[in-house]
């Protein structure tokens, strides 16, 4: 027997996966040549945002799930993880067969540890969020979701509740949505994953689903949904618009609040995975530009010694 039960405690959650597969059809033609989580978000690449959550979740082991064309662009990119204090590993997805695969791509790397997933183009900002990551990280027996309510929910995965607010159902992309909470693209799973998801078969459009796997911890009774508040914001940059809409977000609250969104470098120092030495370092390298900036305001607020 692998993973977790519920007599023996269960070993902390260090692993993550970063999705970031498929074709991106739905953002042609500027995906043509570039994969879609490499397109920027205002000032970063779309990747780094979900990074930056996995941090903040407390996350040094980090499996980067691509497909075969676009994976020598993401080591370009993010290297070895050392910039960032954490390691990475590179997997390819030769065809996107569904976001449950990612748990057979990587199932000798997972090793029956807990594993959290994230998909590439899940954009999540709310103030409480770093501690409703450690909080998910830490749970020891079971799955976490959660869920944000959206006016098109039959755009994703959907989840309904009873009226003492437990979880009833979860389904994918439904034609009638029996509630508007979306299930967002952030997921952490007990060390049993691998095992559940050797259990999904595909479903009619021929894809390991996500919410198959989900679905298997609500019939179990280990499903734990937290419902991300108003004031939260979950984006998908998955069309034109909802790119548009998480650029121009993410430029309103740097520029009028000066703090960073999404930068994987700040959450690394925050979190003490890297030294302010390598703080400075990237920022100095990227000082010509705005958020080179504001890392190396990030150092000079935290420079040691100062009161
Ligand atoms: C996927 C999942 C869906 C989830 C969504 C979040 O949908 O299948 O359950 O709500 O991610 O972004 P996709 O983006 O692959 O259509």
């Amino acid at each position: 027997m692998t993973g977790t039960s519920k007599e023996t405690p269960a070993a902390p959650l260090t692993k993550g996966i970063l999705l970031s597969g498929g074709s991106g059809t739905r953002l042609y033609p500027m995906t043509l040549a570039v994969s879609k989580q490499l397109l920027p978000v205002y000032d970063k690449p779309m990747i780094y945002y979900p990074l930056t959550t996995l941090i903040l979740a407390g996350i040094r082991d980090i499996m980067i799930i691509t497909t075969p064309d676009d994976k020598p662009q993401f080591e370009r990119l993010l290297g070895s993880g050392e910039q960032f204090g954490v390691t990475f590993t590179y997997r390819v997805q030769p065809k996107p067969e569904g976001i449950a695969q990612a748990f057979h791509i990587a199932e000798d790397w997972i090793d029956g540890s807990p594993c959290a997933l994230i998909l590439g183009d899940n954009l999540i900002f709310a103030d409480e969020l770093e501690h409703m990551l450690r909080s998910a990280a830490k749970r020891p027996y079971g799955a976490t979701v959660f869920a944000y309510q959206v006016r098109d929910p039959e755009r994703y995965g959907v989840i309904s509740f009873d009226e003492k607010g437990r979880a009833l159902d979860i389904v994918e992309k439904p034609q009638v949505p029996p509630s508007q909470w979306a299930v967002t693209g952030l997921y952490f799973y007990d060390g049993r994953v691998c095992e559940f998801a050797r259990k999904v078969r595909p479903s009619a459009r021929g894809e390991l689903e996500i919410t198959d796997l989900n679905r298997i911890y609500l019939e179990e009774g280990t499903l734990e949904v937290d419902r991300l508040a108003r004031g939260c914001a979950w984006l998908d940059a998955g069309t034109s618009d909802s790119l548009m809409q998480a650029g121009t977000f993410v430029h309103a609250i740097q520029s009028r609040q000066g703090l960073l969104v999404g930068s994987p470098t700040e959450a690394a120092y925050r979190m003490g995975f890297i030294s302010h030495e390598k703080l400075l370092e990237t920022g100095h390298k990227m000082k010509k530009t705005p958020l080179g900036q504001m890392l190396l305001h990030v150092a000079a607020e935290n420079r040691p010694g100062k009161v």
